[in-house]
């Protein structure tokens, strides 16, 4: 098969790996790639919001299959391009329509979705700018801390978590006054949960699908879980409160649901979807739906997956996701994201990266790209490193080390990731 891939990141490394190890792929392509992607595949200059160029380039490669690593093209409706195009509507697009990525590109209809089919997460509320006082009375009404987040995209920036009262009615104005352009025309108002945050993965063919290994990030630029909220510092896997008995909870009051909510609604929806969830005292909760893998869990998720990730893929096309088998490696895993000095404030890119051959780990390139002979940052993540462990302990060890002989100036890493669910 000739499958082309979307994306430029860590994820889309990892995937890319994955896909690669598959007996059935005959060419790799990857639009656009990174330094990191072009050892697995072929890299294709072109945007993946650039639906037509891709058309024209699935046209002339005759690609069979088309993977959507970034929620970006998804939520602008890749996967409606492809499958009203006038000669390319048989090319299968694992990802879910544009009225499907909105589970992640509004929080609103997330939240509507949820109570709608009964599925357990906070209790909230929506307003518009025309609405500041009722939203400020409603903020009245819960207590400390006060969870505001702008309806649409923000590249994981929209979400405000404020101490007082009067800290949330001043973040609220800036969001409704425009803050987050038109993505906080509207903000969701929600009440905090306490618990342990867990991402959870599916993949569906629309009617039925299979679990992957869940995983934990760490969000935080300081060991700790101290600092600025970043892209993701790293990730564990698997997280050991999600028992099979715990798994089975959210499969019967989130997942099922949530699958067969969206057939009940008519939203064609095949492909990934990453469950943001918090263990509460009530049990497990919903803080957020993404319409594709995360980042940087599926850096060790597709360590752990042992199953041909292509043969889920070919499920998700043929409807056929329950006959296809999903096994996992019972070895932990640990990924450490080596960043940019000052991420995620300003930093600077174009720094020559020292890359020798890292024994015992997996190397996946988050922001590279090529300079002539050298491979340089490109990015606030740059690199991500993941181990096998037969503790989560042990891989974190074999990832720092990992991590110690990469170099570039000003890099950083956290030296905690997994310790604090061990
Ligand atoms: N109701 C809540 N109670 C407690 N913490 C919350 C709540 N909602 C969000 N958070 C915190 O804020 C973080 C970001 O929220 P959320 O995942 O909804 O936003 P996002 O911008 O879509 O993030 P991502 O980039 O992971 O997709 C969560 O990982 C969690 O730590
Ligand atoms: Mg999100």
């Amino acid at each position: 098969m000739k499958l082309l891939l979307l994306g430029n990141g860590g994820r889309e490394h990892a995937l890319a790996w994955k896909i690669a190890q598959s007996d059935r792929i005959e060419k790799l392509f990857i639009a656009p790639g990174n330094a990191g992607t072009a050892s697995v595949g072929q890299n294709v200059p072109i945007a993946t919001t650039d639906f037509d160029t891709l058309a024209t380039f699935v046209e002339n490669e005759g690609i069979e299959m088309i993977v959507v690593g970034p929620e970006a093209p998804l939520v602008e409706g890749v996967y409606d391009f492809f499958k009203t195009h006038p000669t390319l509507s048989h090319i299968p697009v694992i990802g879910p329509s544009k009225a499907g990525a909105v589970l992640e590109g509004s929080k609103d209809f997330a939240k509507a979705f949820m109570v709608r089919h009964g599925i357990p997460t906070a209790a909230y509320a929506t307003f518009d700018g025309t609405q500041l006082s009722e939203a400020k009375a409603f903020l009245h009404t819960l207590s400390a801390p006060y969870v505001l987040k702008a309806d649409g995209l923000c590249a994981g920036k929209g979400v405000i978590i404020a101490e007082t009262l009067a800290e949330a009615e001043s973040e609220l104005e800036e969001m409704l006054g425009g803050r987050f352009g038109e993505a906080s025309a509207r903000v969701v108002i929600e009440e905090f949960m306490t618990g342990i945050e867990c991402s959870v993965f599916a993949i569906t063919d629309g009617t039925d699908y299979q679990l992957l290994p869940e995983a934990k990030d760490y969000k935080r630029i300081g060991e700790g879980d101290t600092g600025l909220n970043t892209g993701g510092m790293g990730s564990v896997s698997p997280v050991p409160f999600a028992t099979e008995a715990w798994k089975a909870r959210v499969e019967r009051e989130i997942v099922r649901p949530t699958v067969d909510g969206l057939r009940a609604e008519g939203i064609d929806y095949k492909g990934f979807i990453f469950f943001g969830l918090i263990n509460t005292a009530e049990g497990p909760k919903v803080i957020e739906y993404n319409c594709r893998m995360g980042d940087p869990e599926t850096e060790t998720v597709m360590l752990r997956l042992k199953s041909d990730l292509v043969d889920l893929f070919e499920g998700v096309a043929e409807g056929n996701l329950s006959e296809r088998k999903v096994v996992f490696d019972e070895r932990s895993a640990v990924c450490v994201m080596l960043v940019s000095g000052g991420y995620p404030g300003n930093y600077r890119k174009g720094l020559p990266i020292v890359l020798p051959k890292v024994e015992d780990s997996v190397v996946f390139h988050a922001g590279t790209k090529n300079e002539g002979d050298n491979i340089v940052t490109d990015g606030g993540r740059v690199i991500a490193v993941s181990s096998y462990g037969a503790t989560a302990r042990e891989a974190l060890a074999q990832s720092m080390q990992g991590a110690e002989q990469i170099d570039f100036e000003g890099k950083y890493f956290r030296r905690d990731i997994g310790l604090d669910i061990l």
